[in-house]
């Protein structure tokens, strides 16, 4: 039976975010990031979903997924603002990460240059040494060093890996870096890639729920 949500903000709280989740009242969960776990509501859709798929198979492969897909793509979009058609939902970043590299650089290979820089994350920097091996690709990075006093710093920095090697095809930028936490400023390296020519691809593992995000204005 389809069960109705309360989709107002969750009072703020320890006790009322936790009551949310499944934690043992014995966990101390600090690692939020590496391994996220859902909130109740959205562990009682997950097995609802399920539990129609295994009991009508052909119904939800044939009739029901693309419906559900599209409905959860436009929740999607919405969050971000992006337009609907741009919008794809995969399982995880690094497969998302892996398809936009891979298929932006097929047709480089020995020419093509990625950008990324020291904060990146290590699945995102392995792919791009794996690359290097299998694609013939060459990885070029940005050193964000501390202390930074301006987030224009950041943007001088990439600005000027950019003119230095004008094989650059494209730059992975970290919207919120891992082992690091720091806000890049997106929208400002967008703006010196695409007046370069340079593709973005903007790894926003952290963004959605932590920030405002605006597609259409990061364009
Ligand atoms: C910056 C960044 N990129 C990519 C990933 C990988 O995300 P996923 O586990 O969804 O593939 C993470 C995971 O923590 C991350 O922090």
């Amino acid at each position: 039976m389809e069960e109705k949500y309360d989709h107002s903000t969750p009072k703020f709280g320890s006790q009322q975010m936790r009551d949310t989740f499944r934690l043992s009242d014995a966990y101390v969960m600090l690692n939020h990031g590496s391994y996220g776990f859902p909130p109740q509501p959205v562990l009682n859709k997950r097995n609802q979903l399920l539990e129609e798929q295994e009991s009508h198979p052909f119904t939800w492969f044939r009739t029901n997924l693309m419906d559900y897909y599209m409905e959860s793509v436009k929740i999607a979009a919405n969050l971000i603002n992006g337009d609907v058609e741009d919008t794809f939902i995969l399982s995880n970043v690094t497969e998302g990460t892996n398809c936009i590299l891979k298929s932006v650089m097929l047709k480089e290979r020995e020419n093509g240059e990625i950008l990324m820089n020291t904060h990146s994350y290590e699945a995102v920097q392995n792919m791009l040494s794996e690359m290097e091996t299998t694609y013939g690709t060459k990885t070029r990075c940005v050193e964000i060093r501390f202390p930074i006093s301006d987030e224009q710093d950041v943007v001088d920095l990439y600005a000027r890996q950019l003119d230095l090697y004008p094989n650059i095809k494209i730059a992975v930028i970290d919207h919120i870096t891992s082992p690091t936490a720091l806000k890049l400023p997106v929208e400002k390296i967008v703006e010196v890639c695409r007046e370069r020519n340079v593709l973005t691809l903007i790894d926003g593992a952290h963004a959605p729920g932590q920030l405002d995000l605006d597609m259409k204005k990061i364009k």
